[in-house]
């Protein structure tokens, strides 16, 4: 019985070897970059490629004169106000490679397009009708889900981590990525967000 069962695992090794090794590779990974895009007072993109890595540094954010967008594999997202309300604003395209690096989706190259075509309809979901900066916290959000609910992306990626150091400034000195001014009501759903998202840190 025993030596049976010892012959069988034997032979199903024997089998199994060769056909390990005879498998074929995996294609490699294509990598879908999300980028945060922020174009200063003069109308240049802030760029890790034209720019000292210093100069990035959320604590040199220029609140009132920067205009934000998300950059999802080359496609923008930002808000801007028109009115009373917040409308889809911003450039259509950009590099891929064009902005500050938030993170990488790696997709098996046979699915890219199906995965691209479902990330991208899912962002289309998420409503512009917010205050630039939240409403890039907002699809970087859905692009964490998404990334963790797709079986062709099927990973973890800390997207809104990389954001927040960004962000906190933005709310705390009332900056609105659109280079507007915010109403007061505006400014107090800063403070509030602010107060839920860093608690403890004194909201100001
Ligand atoms: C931002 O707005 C809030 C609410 O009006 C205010 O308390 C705070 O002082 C403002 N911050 C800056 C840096 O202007």
């Amino acid at each position: 019985m025993r030596s049976f069962s010892v012959f069988l695992l034997l032979s199903t090794l024997l089998v199994m070897i060769p056909i390990a090794f005879t498998l074929p590779t995996p294609p490699l990974p294509v990598e879908i970059d999300i980028r945060l895009i922020r174009i200063n007072g003069g109308g240049s993109i802030l760029c890790e490629d034209f720019v000292d890595k210093e100069d990035l540094v959320p604590s040199l954010i220029d609140p009132h004169n920067e205009m934000w967008a998300l950059n999802l594999d080359g496609i923008g997202y930002a808000s801007k106000p028109s009115q009373d309300k917040w409308i889809k604003g911003g450039l259509k395209t950009y590099g891929v490679k064009t902005g500050i690096l938030l993170g990488k989706l790696e997709v098996d190259s046979s699915k890219e397009e199906e995965a691209r075509t479902k990330l991208i309809k899912a962002l289309d979901k998420v409503s512009p009708t917010e205050m630039d900066v939240l409403y890039i916290y907002n699809l970087l959000a859905l692009i964490e889900t998404q990334a963790l609910a797709l079986p062709s992306l099927n990973q973890k990626i800390a997207l809104r981590e990389e954001y927040l150091p960004y962000m906190k400034v933005m709310l705390e000195k009332n900056g609105s990525g659109a280079r507007v001014e915010l109403t007061q009501e505006e400014k107090e759903r800063y403070k509030q967000t602010l107060g839920h998202l860093f608690p403890g840190s004194g909201g100001n």
